[in-house]
């Protein structure tokens, strides 16, 4: 009996579910998966419950309830003045995942080369082999092997886009790039040059580019620019956004992508036969927190830097090389000058060592060279879990 598909070769368990059960059993601090630990507004969580009370409890339709696919192209024009459609531009998925899955099922073709920023979210290789496509990963590396002061690194200096890179990667079998900004793991914000460059390259070889943009509410002191808003690229860009990590709700998901109808009619397409439709009582809460005010999101934005600021002080203070984010919410360590070489070891017996949880950046990469000796740690916890995690961690100082 074939119990195998080759879709899945070299898949495994993602190292997320790993890592969390690993902190389930033995008891550790999980700053390796990347969920809050507080939920989001209540007043969000009461129209899910009188959406849940009022009957919202069927299928909803296929590409998302009317209220949110209006309230999603609100929040599109709101933010970076976008206008969409929202009879063709816009659908709702189960969460950015699903996004991912039904853009990547639904767009690339066996042998059509993807271009990918590495280290890449796990879920980005999966989707691209399931859909016979080949991943060409473009490197996001350190900026350079000096420590900075304090052991925080000189900001906006590591992990930007070699943008030679990026030209050379691309083939007369490429057609799309997948972006993401604010990255995860490295927590790298693309900048506007970055992102000029990026446009030149998709309009030049007339690419595709799928960009997720999950973390696009979480960035410090530095813009988030969605490449649609760029000349040229609204046209050729589908975006994917999420619920789960705007709005702490990750376990709700309900996400998003937006653009041109023809792309977003290939997702749906694709997402019809994955989920056919998206968490019903979710969506009108969805709907009324992508209208909240400007003070919920500088509120959660500012609590979230603190939190970085926390992590990221903590753990230069044991001796551990930061790199310190402008986006997301995990923050990236080197963790050589602690005396180990290796992420994957490293991670693997830090619960045992110190009863906290940390995700190998080596995972999210083709050459795990490249990223051998980085962890990622999430500091999307509460200050005193934070605080606890970082007295957990100074055992290690003492071995
Ligand atoms: C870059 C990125 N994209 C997508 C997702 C998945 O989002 P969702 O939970 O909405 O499926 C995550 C979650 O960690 C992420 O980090």
């Amino acid at each position: 009996m074939k119990v195998r598909s080759n879709r899945l070769d070299g898949l495994g368990t993602t190292i997320f579910a790993e890592m969390s059960a690993l902190a389930l059993r033995t008891d550790s601090i999980n700053l390796g998966q990347g969920f809050p630990d507080t939920d989001g507004p209540d007043s969000i969580i009461d129209v899910a419950v009188e959406a849940l009370r009022s009957g919202r409890n069927q299928y909803p339709p296929g590409l998302g309830i009317p209220e949110l696919r209006d309230a999603i192209v609100a929040h599109q024009s709101r933010w970076y003045g976008l206008e969409l459609d929202p009879a063709t531009e816009v659908v709702v998925t189960t969460g950015a995942t699903e996004a991912i899955a039904g853009a990547l099922l639904g767009l690339v073709d066996p042998g059509d080369e993807v271009i990918v920023l590495e280290p890449y979210y796990d879920s980005y290789v999966a989707m691209i082999q399931m859909a016979g496509g080949i991943r060409r990963p473009v490197t996001l590396r350190p900026g350079g092997t000096a420590r900075g002061q304090a052991g925080l690194r000189p900001r906006g200096t590591d992990f930007r886009l070699p943008i030679e890179e990026l030209r050379a990667a691309v083939s007369p079998r490429t057609t799309t790039i997948l972006l993401n900004t604010p990255h995860n793991p490295t927590g790298a914000v693309l900048t506007e040059d970055e992102l000029r460059a990026v446009a030149a390259v998709a309009i030049e070889h007339d690419l595709v580019v799928i960009s997720d943009e999950v973390y696009e509410h979480l960035t410090f002191d530095v813009p988030h620019i969605p490449i649609a808003t760029l000349p040229g690229m609204r046209e050729r860009t589908l975006t994917i956004s999420s619920g789960g990590k705007s709005f702490s709700f990750t376990g709700w998901k309900i996400g998003w992508a937006t653009g041109p109808a023809e792309l977003v009619a290939a997702t749906m397409g694709a997402k019809q036969f994955l989920s056919y439709v998206s968490g019903a009582p979710f969506q009108p809460a969805i709907a009324t927190a992508l209208g909240s005010d400007a003070d919920y999101f500088d509120a959660f934005r500012a609590g979230m830097q603190t939190q970085r600021d926390q992590l990221c002080d903590g753990l230069a203070r044991l001796g551990f090389d930061v790199f310190v984010p402008d986006g997301t919410y995990f923050a990236t360590t080197d963790i050589r000058p602690l005396g180990h070489e290796d992420g994957m070891e490293f991670c693997r017996s830090l619960p045992e060592l110190a009863g906290v949880v940390a995700i190998p950046h080596q995972v999210f990469y083709d050459d795990i060279s490249a990223g051998r000796s980085l962890v990622r740690w999430a500091f999307c916890k509460r200050p005193e879990v934070i605080a606890e995690a970082l007295t957990r961690l100074e055992r290690l100082t003492r071995v």
